[in-house]
């Protein structure tokens, strides 16, 4: 079983978190870290209910997330940033393939400190996913993404390739996991008479 650690983050918006100032949250008697209320006003009515819904420890914990990710997008929409990050991803794959470790390690630290989106990440989620019980893996999902990342680079500075190339399974394992969980089918068409299988 893995050490869920909750260092790194996925949820954030376009704001560097400058500690967990709290303020009360209307309609809810949870506090919310002033960020968060921020980033809130730019969410839907929808949206904004779920998100005041979720418990203290969980926006205590999006709010963590956010704290560690220096680069904040102004318009980037999460599916780019994800494209973003399966380009870094096949940065690190291509260095390893090729024993450069520099490369490797710089787009390792690239992966993990990846682009917070405009808006952060739960707009780009479906709605009855943001909840309490499915928003309670993200950070053991960043940790195996971006922890992962993480040690492939720090392997790759003491030039053990093959304990870096190691990790690759472990950060596509957290991709994979964050998929089936939050995202939709990619590229479905409204065009098709017949429903997909998934
Ligand atoms: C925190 C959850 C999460 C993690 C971790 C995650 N993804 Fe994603 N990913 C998503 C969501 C949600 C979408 C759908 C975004 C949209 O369509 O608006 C997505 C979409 C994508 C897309 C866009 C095309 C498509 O299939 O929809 C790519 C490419 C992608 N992810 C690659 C990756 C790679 C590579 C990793 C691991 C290094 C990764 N993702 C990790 C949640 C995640």
């Amino acid at each position: 079983m893995r050490k869920v650690m909750l260092t790194s983050l996925m949820l954030a918006g376009g704001l560097v978190s400058s500690g967990l100032s709290m303020a009360e949250a209307p309609g809810n008697a949870a506090p919310m870290p002033v960020e968060m209320q921020q980033m809130m006003k730019t969410y839907t009515p929808a949206l904004r209910q779920k998100v005041m819904a979720l418990s203290p420890e969980l926006k205590g914990t999006i709010q963590q997330l956010h704290a560690g990710h220096t680069r904040h997008a102004k318009e980037t929409t999460l599916r780019q940033v994800m494209q973003e990050i399966l380009s870094e991803y096949q940065s690190i794959a291509s260095a390893l393939a090729t024993d450069n470790a520099e490369q490797a390690a710089e787009a390792a630290r690239r992966l993990a400190n990846h682009r917070i989106p405009k808006g952060g990440l739960l707009p780009y989620f479906p709605l009855d996913k943001i909840n309490n019980t499915d928003l309670a893996v993200l950070p053991a999902m960043n940790e195996i993404v971006e922890g992962s990342a993480l040690k492939l680079a720090t392997a790759a500075d003491a030039g053990d390739m093959p304990r870096a190339a190691s990790y690759m399974s472990d950060i596509m394992t957290g991709c994979v996991a964050c998929h089936q969980k939050f995202r939709t089918t990619p590229g479905v068409s409204a065009n098709l008479m017949t429903p997909l299988s998934k």
